[in-house]
């Protein structure tokens, strides 16, 4: 039996800063963001936008698509979390209207929590074959102000339903995977942003991307120089392409970016999304790289700092293009969602990031997203969402 992702939807956030402007205001060579990290824009959250909004607009447009028959389990992956407790699932659950009959959850490791949501979402379908999966994973990836860190910004989610005989990408059992106690990128209780020692995690990351490809091969994985394309992690599109020439170098394999290059489109304009940001690079890949890849494996490689790792392989489906297109997630809808945001100028950007906090909307914050749901403040504690009828 195939296991699989049968249909994926994705969102980002309400503004857009271009790194050009960034450049320009801390006198930074453009080429820096261009080229030395291969970013050009980054998405950035409206005041009442967060982990759960996002998430809650990439689930509407997977399941007015897909419809909820099935659905037993929600896994909510994401390092943007809103509450120590309660689930950003629960929240989002009640937003999308889901059946009372559904357990969902949370589930974090830094940017590998989606694949660790995804691999979960697999073992619950191997056991129940009639069951569906709803997996989220949305971040908001901010960083301190004025730090290494701040041109790789950026914010999204997917939203992505695993069944049997999946109509989208078919994902083989076997699995690499790997874990290293690594202090390369955290996020204490008190702390907003994280502490990122940025070289080392770069580092890590590479470490992790051969130990757990290794172990993909151990475990009878299909050799990399058998998989037509590659779609790893992608903190910015610079990381990827190191990664990938480790690998390439690691199995003597010469191919260069040509095959991870249709992978880095959308990350490239809407930056960093942590948890999501696999499976952004993987619409990108799908939504815009010009050969049919129906039944051609494709290497894919999900890190999480901290750190855990795991590389694994996705099939395309025939008819791929098509099912994209059934939740808006072809190329033509994710340039229109990308040209939907609102561009701002540093300064406002600056404003936004300072006031930036889980807590911070409040009943006298006007709207700002247009988006169909929108974080409305904290009333005795408890956090307010509205689902707007426009949007
Ligand atoms: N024109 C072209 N290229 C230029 C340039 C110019 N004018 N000026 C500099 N560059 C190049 C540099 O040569 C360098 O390229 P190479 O690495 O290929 O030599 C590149 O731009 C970046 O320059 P620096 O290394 O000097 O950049 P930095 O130290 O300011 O920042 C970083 C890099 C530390 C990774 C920083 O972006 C950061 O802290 N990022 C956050 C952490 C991160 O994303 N880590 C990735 C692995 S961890 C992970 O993947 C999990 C996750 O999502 C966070």
């Amino acid at each position: 039996m195939n296991i699989g992702i049968d249909a994926l939807a994705c969102a980002t956030s309400h503004y857009c800063l271009p790194l050009a402007d960034m450049a320009e205001a801390l006198d930074v060579p453009v080429g820096k963001y261009h080229v030395g990290l291969g970013q050009e824009h980054m998405s950035i959250p409206a005041l009442d936008e967060d982990a759960v909004t996002l998430g809650a607009q990439a689930g509407a447009r997977l399941l007015t698509a897909t419809g909820t028959e099935g659905i037993r389990t929600v896994i909510f992956a994401t390092e943007s979390g809103v509450d120590q407790s309660k689930s950003a699932g629960v929240f989002l659950h009640a937003l999308l209207g889901l059946p009372r009959h559904v357990r969902t959850v949370e589930m974090k490791e830094a940017c590998y929590g989606g694949t660790a949501a995804l691999q979960s979402a697999l073992g619950i379908v191997a056991r129940h074959p009639k069951e569906k999966v709803v997996v989220i994973a949305a971040d908001i990836a901010r960083y301190a102000a004025g730090g290494s860190g701040e041109p790789t910004q950026g914010a999204g989610a997917v939203a992505f339903l695993v069944s049997a005989q999946p109509r989208l990408l078919n994902i083989p059992a076997v699995s690499g995977v790997y874990t290293a106690d690594i202090n390369d990128f955290w996020r204490p209780n008190d702390s907003s942003t994280p502490l990122v020692d940025g070289h080392l995690s770069m580092d890590a990351y590479m470490d992790a991307l051969t130990g757990a490809y290794d172990d993909y091969l151990a475990q009878g994985g299909i050799p990399a120089a058998q998989l037509a394309r590659f779609v790893h992690h992608q903190p910015f599109g610079k990381m990827a392409r190191k990664a990938h020439a480790r690998l390439m170098a690691h199995t003597n394999d010469p191919r260069g970016d040509e095959v991870i290059e249709t992978g880095l489109t959308y990350g490239r304009h809407i930056g960093n999304s942590y948890t999501a940001a696999l499976y952004i690079g993987i619409l990108s890949l799908l939504g815009t790289d010009p050969a049919d890849l129906t039944d051609t494996p494709i290497g894919l490689f999900s890190y999480g700092s901290g750190a855990v790792a795991e590389f694994f392989a996705g099939i395309p489906v025939a008819g791929y293009r098509e099912r994209l297109r059934e939740t808006g997630a072809d190329a033509a809808g994710v340039a229109a969602l990308l040209a939907a945001r609102e561009t701002i100028d540093f300064p406002t950007y600056r404003v936004l990031h300072g006031a930036l906090r889980t807590d911070s909307a409040d009943f006298s914050t006007p709207p700002q997203t247009t988006a169909p749901f929108r974080f409305a403040g904290v009333s005795c504690g408890v956090r307010q969402y509205e689902v707007r009828a426009e949007g």
